[in-house]
């Protein structure tokens, strides 16, 4: 229990969590609490702020230089996602306001899913489920919904991070040759462990089966994969998101999916969320996905506990455990 001459933090929650973790902040702070499933409108988040020093965000909220400015009190802005791309770090740092991530905790979560778009785009789950459904399964037959194999082939991953490491483990397990691209080259130890290859983005695009994408949004990988990288992909490959929607080029995946420059793709993620490119809706061969691929409850709930830890660390005095700022610490 803090001091009675220490007044307690007060801070915004500004969309529903789990519960465990609302309680963990209400025992330890003051807390204003949005339990409702969508974001609060922008104005009322800036006016909920008020007087506030904490804040534990989504990413459906905007935290930019001109709310950091309505919101002078704000010391810190704890993120409950890995992707920290809807807040302006650079203004915050500025003000001195800590932000925080949730890396870790949501990465295995992460590739579990990735590697599902990944199968289920290769052996046509969702067409399948569909086809059952119809009720058009009248009769086995040799030639149907014939799929890609996954195993023995080469998956490229574009982002050689947490997560896209997470998937280079996964293809050992499916004797699958691993190409990367990364801004940053892994250690030799690390690629000898995940018999993984740094290669360039076109030989990358050119030689693998599948190519999965775990990019940071940046102003770099916007649009990474364009009309031109898709064109330089196989004709047979796949493409999976489940990084951010603006690192492809929406617009251009569909005509490439509709012309049959790839074979098929699997999304988590959009460009212009909640909206999907209506060339997409149609196409048989994407599986599409509401941006869930962290959504287990063990990891929501891990998620959501560890920003809230995060948000009070900082109230608090203490080291948060994962800052994205670090340097605004020392502006406090
Ligand atoms: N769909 C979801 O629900 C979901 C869940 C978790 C994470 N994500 C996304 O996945 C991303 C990756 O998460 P992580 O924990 O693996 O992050 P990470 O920081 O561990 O890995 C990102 C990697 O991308 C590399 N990179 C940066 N710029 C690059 C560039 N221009 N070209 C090539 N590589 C570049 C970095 O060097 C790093 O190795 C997050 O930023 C987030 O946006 C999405």
């Amino acid at each position: 229990m803090p001091s009675p001459s220490i007044p307690q933090p007060s801070i915004l929650i500004s969309r529903t969590l789990p519960a465990e973790s609302v309680a963990n902040a209400r025992s330890r702070a003051d807390v204003d609490f949005n339990d409702a499933d969508s974001p609060l409108p922008r104005p009322e988040l800036i006016r909920r702020l008020q007087g506030r020093q904490g804040l534990v965000c989504l990413i459906t909220d905007a935290i930019d230089a001109e709310l950091l400015a309505a919101c002078p009190e704000l010391k810190v802005a704890s993120n409950v996602a890995v992707g920290f791309n809807n807040i302006d770090v650079a203004a915050a740092t500025k003000r001195g306001v800590v932000i925080t991530n949730t890396p870790d905790v949501l990465t295995e979560t992460t590739a579990d899913f990735a590697w599902t778009l990944l199968m289920a785009a290769a052996r046509r789950l969702v067409e399948a489920d569909r086809y059952v459904r119809d009720g058009k399964f009248t009769q086995w037959k040799y030639m149907l919904l014939l799929g890609g194999d996954i195993h023995g082939k080469t998956l490229g991953i574009v982002g050689f991070g947490r997560i896209g490491r997470a998937m280079a483990r996964r293809a050992q397990g499916f004797g699958m040759r691993v190409l990367y691209q990364d801004a940053v080259g892994a250690d030799a130890a690390t690629e000898r462990e995940l018999r993984a290859t740094r290669t360039d983005t076109a030989t990358l695009l050119r030689e693998s089966d599948f190519v999965t994408l775990h990019t940071p949004l940046l102003p770099e990988t916007r649009h990474l994969i364009n009309a031109q990288s898709l064109k330089t992909m196989k004709r047979t490959a796949y493409l999976i998101n489940a990084a951010r929607g603006p690192i492809v080029d929406e617009a251009a995946l569909a005509q490439a999916l509709e012309e049959g420059w790839i074979a098929g793709a699997g999304l988590d993620v959009f460009e212009e969320e909640p909206k999907v490119h209506p060339g997409l809706m149609g196409l048989p061969n994407v599986v599409l996905a509401p941006h869930i691929a962290s959504a287990s409850s063990e990891t929501r709930l891990q998620m959501a506990n560890l920003a809230v830890e995060n948000c009070l660390a900082v109230l608090e005095g203490k080291t948060p455990l994962t800052p994205v700022n670090p340097e605004a610490l020392k502006l406090r």
